[in-house]
């Protein structure tokens, strides 16, 4: 019998999921997604309630964690708890972190802990939030002192969360609050984003030298829908910088490219101020040039027909499951900055309540970031987003990404089949010949014939 072929994950290769506050706590009433929740602009009408009752009960989910033998967990802290009021600190709130990060570590579970993950309390926003300049101050003295109070049980930290999908969804697609549509605008506040990681990055680096600090953009890929097509290439090429490259290229150089750098200052003291490429990842879309869509700089952006998909929600089309993406994306990155730091997949997940994708979706995509490690890329870890179905911002209960199922009516827990395929991963730190076989057979000759998984080769 021929010998089992087998892809081996690095030793120490971090394993976990991602979550946030808002989307698992429950009882958030302070944020300003709470009052947009009010306000009716959840696309299924409905609010974030008790998501998944992490606030009262984060740590049974915490054992399924560790029943799947994750090794780290990514969870974000409520900045509307910890300083419900400006200047005015909550030591309870403090404590219930605290509780949670040492479940985390009686588990043996690195926590990776993230600052800002979309949500303001009321009082910023009311204040213009990121897109006032002005306001990175506060950001930068909640963070000295959640750090200062939960440094010794984290040493990762994540600063924010995709300041590229905060400022895009917020302000041009008007999907988040504050529900803006203006371009300028939200340039702004993704450089002023930016910029709040620089200054939030030195202080915790003060705060507690031997820290991994960073923070992770969402890299969404634009293709063009006719490669041959100069206008389709050009509204593709730019509108990536504007969502990504352009924003990896300022954290590197402190500069913008052209022409975000004719309309944006540079940023001071960014080079050096990341310890690690923290990569978001979920899809890619074609886009064509269309002189209608001034909007969204004439490119019309839509997904590729006849792809497999994820669930779609009501705003947002999660899109094609494309694992090739990831491993262009690594690959771009590591080539952009000359492979300067170490990667960890921060997040990449699939909306698939049926979960009958999501196994295959979870091999492939594991299988590209192999490739990526076995040609020389440092990727260090991997976080599916996410351990158990959560509140979807804007698209409410709509989709569901979890390992797990939730009923958020009873809390009731359902694990799918990913939850085993993934404990399972975690476990043998690898993937086998005989793993996909049982979860994924139609992978098998993807993830280990000679295609390697690339659909076609579209160069990186
Ligand atoms: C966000 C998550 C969100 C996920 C799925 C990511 O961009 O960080 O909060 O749930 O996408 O939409």
């Amino acid at each position: 019998m021929a010998r089992q072929r087998i892809l081996r994950f690095p030793e120490g290769f971090l394993w976990g999921t991602a979550s946030a506050s808002h989307q698992c706590e429950g009882g958030n009433t302070n944020n300003q997604w709470y009052r947009w929740e009010q306000q009716g602009h959840i696309l299924t009408g409905e609010q974030s309630g008790e998501a998944c009752n992490w606030w009262k009960n984060a740590e049974s989910d915490f054992a399924l964690a560790e029943q799947m033998e994750n090794n780290a967990l990514r969870l974000s802290l409520e900045w509307s708890r910890i300083e419900p009021a400006e200047g005015q600190w909550d030591s309870a709130a403090l404590d219930r972190y605290r509780a949670m990060l040492t479940d985390l570590h009686r588990r043996h579970i690195k926590p990776i802990v993230t600052l800002h993950h979309f949500t303001d309390p009321i009082w910023f926003a009311e204040r213009g939030g990121f897109a006032d300049e002005a306001n990175i101050r506060y950001f930068v003295r909640y963070v000295t002192y959640a750090v200062e109070n939960l440094r010794d049980l984290c040493d990762f930290w994540v600063t924010i969360n995709e300041p590229n999908s905060y400022a895009f969804l917020g302000y041009l697609l008007a999907l988040f609050p504050p529900g803006e549509q203006d371009l300028t605008r939200t340039l702004h506040v993704l450089r002023n984003l930016m910029q709040a990681h620089v200054e939030a990055f030195y202080v915790i680096r003060r705060q507690q030298p031997q820290a991994e600090i960073g923070y992770c953009l969402h890299y969404h890929i634009l293709d063009p829908a006719n490669e041959l097509s100069p206008l389709d290439r050009s509204v593709a090429g730019i509108q990536n910088t504007f969502f990504c490259w352009g924003a990896l290229q300022a954290a590197e150089t402190g500069r913008f490219p052209i022409p975000l750098s004719l309309m944006l200052p540079s940023l001071a003291h960014a080079p050096g101020s990341r310890d690690y490429h923290g990569v978001d990842y979920y899809t890619h879309e074609m886009v064509r040039f269309d002189p209608s869509n001034p909007a969204e700089i004439f490119g019309r952006r839509f997904i590729r027909p006849g792809s497999i998909r994820n669930d779609p929600g009501k705003g947002i089309d999660f899109g094609e499951i494309y694992p090739y993406g990831l491993y262009r994306v690594l690959k771009t990155i590591y080539r952009r900055t000359r492979g300067n730091k170490p990667l960890y997949i921060t997040e990449n997940g699939f909306s698939d309540a049926l979960d009958d994708r999501r196994p295959q979706a979870l091999l492939e995509h594991l299988a590209m970031v192999h490739r990526a490690i076995s040609e020389g890329i440092p990727v260090r870890g991997y976080f599916y987003w996410t351990l158990v179905d959560n509140f979807e911002w804007a698209e409410g209960w709509g989709v569901r990404f979890g390992l797990i199922e939730l009923d958020p009516q009873t809390q009731e827990r359902i694990p799918r089949s990913s939850a085993s395929l993934f404990g399972e991963i975690c476990r043998a730190n690898a993937i086998s010949e005989e793993l996909v076989g049982r979860y994924a057979p139609n992978a098998l000759e993807i993830i280990f014939g000679t295609t390697n998984g690339a659909p076609h080769q579209i160069p990186v």
